[in-house]
């Protein structure tokens, strides 16, 4: 092993080592991740990536449909993010002093807030959750209240403030006592006004369009919530980690109908870059002024690496190449037709059942299908656990297309699409086939694909 900085040689420490790493991820970190990788047989090595593709040893190329969990929005080293890195650590800035004004954050906040008229103000943390975290204090401290709403199913992330406004016990369960917020059902402004009422409720906290199960917020909701939030006294807190950045085929999703007035704007993930994580909570002028009402308070909320450098140069150079290259505009447009070739598959295919959401942030939902054979092979896998359908389709999308996806989340038979932006109609082309095959194999009812359902329902159960 090298050792000593004079000695430090990455490339080596990779090429003598990098064999080992699901060994010392086994031994070292979260030792499920390579157990379930192995079972469902995704323990690649993938040795470089590119735009939306990754490539192993062979040079075999996989089509990334998940990037990043949404953090690869522009897809992988785009040449313009890793030009401002390489010229940000060139230029060797007094960065990080703490006593002084950089100018990069300054920019990056400019350049932000022009996409969102109406609010005037960001901070700068380094990560999804660190950005939910700053609005639920924001909103607390500027409203006096202490009470956050936050929907049915929802997902901000998982410390533990946000996990205080997750709407699944499976992810909760086990960390109690969080915060005392509450759940409302999404879309239900009946619910949202009768916990208003008792007037100790700071905020309601919302994903315009839900990562689990890709679920949009009803016409109009947003805007009558965020009404009916003020009317009271409280704020609209619009998490934007996973949709914003053009992901939905507008800027924020929020903006995909007139009049949504959020108070505090959540973002992440692609603002990277891909390349360095970072957190951005924008918001109004008061909430900012209150919290930071005088001197005494400059730090009263602040992180270290908060607006550091290599984050703000990231995030501009992202915001250049979504202007430069259309990528909203080629999300919407993508989508569109994405979505259209699937959503014609539903007839087909009685396993299929729906597909839906906005740009390239789409579910494709599976489920009782109407014929005996196949009605019956559907109610044992439903018997052992929900979702290991969903899991039958990841799989030979994986190892037979060299397609990356996810199922949306835990007992789901929903499938979740969410790839770089950058895809265009060749990626839809070769992931429209390749499901169309997955589905024709499931359909037939019998070989490879069932065989390995049969396993999947025996390590269900036996994990009871
Ligand atoms: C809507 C939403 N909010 C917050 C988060 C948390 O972001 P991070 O993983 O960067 O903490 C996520 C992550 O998936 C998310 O989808």
């Amino acid at each position: 092993m090298t050792t000593g900085s004079a000695g430090f040689d990455l490339a080596k420490l990779l090429a003598d080592r990098g064999g080992e790493r699901y060994e010392l991820h086994t031994r070292h970190l979260n030792h499920q991740l390579p157990r379930m990788l192995r079972t469902l047989g995704f323990d690649k090595v993938y040795e470089r990536a590119e735009g939306a593709y990754f490539y192993d040893a062979e040079g075999n190329d996989y089509l990334d449909m998940l990037a990043g969990f949404g953090v690869m929005g522009l897809g992988r080293h785009h040449p313009v993010v890793r030009q401002a890195l390489h010229d940000v650590l060139d230029a060797q800035l007094a960065d990080l002093t703490r006593f002084d004004c950089q100018p990069l954050p300054g920019l990056l906040a400019e350049r932000l807030l022009s996409y969102a008229p109406g609010l005037d103000r960001v901070f700068f943390g380094n990560s999804g959750t660190e950005a939910v975290e700053t609005a639920l204090k924001f909103a607390r401290y500027a409203t006096g209240r202490p009470r956050v709403l936050y929907c049915d199913h929802a997902f901000h992330g998982l410390t533990t403030g946000s996990l205080s406004v997750n709407g699944e016990d499976g992810f909760r369960d086990g960390f109690a006592p969080l915060l005392p917020d509450t759940a409302v059902p999404l879309g239900d402004l009946g619910a949202l006004e009768r916990e208003l009422k008792r007037g100790d409720v700071a905020a309601l906290v919302v994903e315009p369009i839900q990562g689990k199960g890709v679920h949009e917020s009803p016409p109009g909701y947003l805007r009558a919530a965020g009404e009916l939030l003020h009317k009271h006294g409280a704020l609209l807190i619009a998490d934007e980690v996973q949709t914003g950045l053009g992901r939905t085929g507008d800027f924020f999703a929020y903006q995909h109908e007139e009049g949504v007035d959020p108070d505090l704007v959540c973002v992440a993930k692609s603002l990277s870059g891909g390349y360095v994580p970072v957190g951005a909570t924008l918001g109004k002028d008061w909430i900012f002024k209150k919290v930071y009402s005088s001197m005494d308070r400059v730090l009263v909320h602040s992180a270290s690496f908060g607006s550091n450098a290599q984050a703000m140069a990231a995030g501009l150079a992202t915001l250049a190449v979504m202007d430069d290259e259309r990528i909203t505009e080629n999300a919407r447009h993508v989508g569109d037709l994405l979505r259209k070739r699937l959503g014609a598959l539903v007839d087909k295919y009685e396993l299929l059942h729906a597909v839906r959401g906005r740009g390239l942030m789409i579910g494709i939902e599976f489920g009782k299908p109407r014929s005996l054979g196949l009605r019956s092979r559907w109610t044992m896998l439903q018997a052992a656990r929900k979702g290991l359908f969903a899991q039958m389709v990841v799989v030979p999308l994986l190892q037979r297309h060299r397609i990356l996806t996810q199922v949306s989340g835990d007992h789901l038979e929903v499938i979740k699409l969410i790839p770089p932006l950058v895809v265009g109609e060749a990626e839809v082309e070769r992931f429209v086939t390749a499901f169309e095959q997955v589905m024709d194999d499931a359909h037939a009812g019998g070989g490879l694909m069932w065989e390995f359902g049969r396993t999947l329902v025996k390590q269900a159960v036996a994990h009871r």
